[in-house]
C-alpha cells in the first residue's frame, strides 16, 4: 500500500469512501493498525487512561505524547499518523500551541496534529496551519474540557447546543483543518453538520452519517478486563484480553509443571563439547 497523505484522504472524501482511522499508542498497536489497512492512525490522549492507567487525559503532557508519537512512527507504514496535542500544550497562546505542534512533528515524528476545540481556537489552528502542519480538528464532546462541559456528555441535543457544534465545525474548516472529528453528537445532527462542510467528518458516537469513523483501539479490541465501563458507541470486535488471558496462563501453568521449555525451545551442546566442560 501506498502512504496515506491528504490527497488520498481528499480522495476518499470526494469519491463518498468513510475514512478509517483508529489510535494507537506504541509500536505493537500501530504495526498491526497499519497492517490492517487504516486510512489514519491517532495517537490520542486516551493513552492516559488506556495505555498508562491515569485518571483522565489531563495527566498527559507533551513529552509523554512525544515519546507515544514516536512509537508509532516507528511503525506506520502506510497510515497518515496524527497526535495530539495535550491538555495545557496549545491553550495559553497560538505561539505555544506552534511550539507543541511543532515538537509532535519533528520529535514524535507523526504528520499531522490533533486539538480539542471550535471557534475560540480559530487563530490557533490558522497558526499552526501556517507553520505547514496539519490539523485535525475535534468539536462537539472535548473531554479535555470534560469539568467545564459538566462530564462527558452528548453535544448538540438541543437546537442551541446543536448549532454551536455547527458553528465550531465551520469555524476549525474556515481556520484550515483538513477535517474534523465530531465527538458524541446525535447522528442526525452529525449528518446535516457533515453536508455543511467541505471537509470530512470523522465520527465517534456521532452516527453513520459522518464522512469516517475513529474508536479507541484497546476499545474495539476488547482489550481491558471484563466490566469496564465502555461509552454506548463502542463496539467490540475482538476480546484480545481473553486471548492473552488465555495464553499466559498457559505459560504460567507449563512454567509451574516445568512443561516449558520442552527440547525444542532449548540450545543444544553436543555430548563431546558437553563431556569437556564436565571434567
Ligand atoms: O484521544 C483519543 O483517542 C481521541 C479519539 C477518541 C478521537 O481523541
Ligand atoms: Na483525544
Amino acid at each position: 500500500r501506498r502512504r496515506v497523505t491528504l490527497g488520498t484522504l481528499r480522495s476518499l472524501h470526494k469519491a463518498g469512501d468513510p475514512i478509517a482511522m483508529i489510535t494507537a499508542h506504541d509500536f505493537p498497536s500501530a504495526h498491526v493498525a497499519d497492517a490492517a489497512g487504516i486510512d489514519i492512525i491517532l495517537v490520542g490522549d486516551s493513552l492516559a487512561m488506556v495505555a498508562l492507567g491515569m485518571e483522565d487525559t489531563s495527566e498527559v503532557v507533551l513529552d509523554d505524547m512525544i515519546l507515544h508519537c514516536r512509537a508509532v512512527a516507528r511503525a506506520t507504514k502506510s497510515a497518515f499518523t496524527v497526535g495530539d496535542l495535550p491538555m495545557g500544550s496549545y491553550e495559553i497562546s497560538s505561539e505555544q500551541a506552534v511550539t507543541s505542534a511543532i515538537r509532535l512533528v519533528k520529535e514524535g515524528r507523526v504528520q499531522g496534529v490533533k486539538l480539542e476545540g471550535g471557534q475560540e481556537m480559530a487563530p490557533t489552528i490558522a497558526r499552526i496551519t501556517a507553520a505547514g502542519i496539519p490539523v485535525l480538528g475535534h468539536v462537539g464532546l472535548t473531554p479535555q474540557r470534560q469539568n467545564s462541559l459538566g462530564g462527558f456528555r452528548v453535544q448538540g441535543k438541543t437546537a442551541e447546543s446543536a448549532l454551536k457544534v455547527l458553528k465550531d465545525a465551520m469555524a476549525v474548516q474556515e481556520a484550515g483543518c483538513f477535517a474534523t472529528v465530531l465527538e458524541a453528537v446525535p447522528a442526525e445532527i452529525s449528518s446535516v453538520i457533515t453536508k455543511r462542510l467541505k471537509i470530512p467528518t470523522i465520527g465517534i458516537g456521532a452516527g453513520n452519517g459522518c464522512s469516517g469513523q475513529v474508536l479507541v483501539q484497546i476499545d474495539m479490541t476488547g482489550n481491558f478486563p471484563p466490566g469496564r465501563f465502555l461509552p454506548k458507541f463502542v463496539k467490540r470486535y475482538g476480546d484480545v484480553w481473553r486471548e492473552s488471558m488465555t495464553a499466559i496462563e498457559k505459560y504460567r501453568e507449563e512454567v509451574k509443571s516445568r512443561t516449558y521449555p520442552s527440547p525444542e525451545h532449548t540450545y543444544p551442546i553436543t555430548q563431546s563439547e558437553l563431556v569437556e566442560f564436565e571434567r
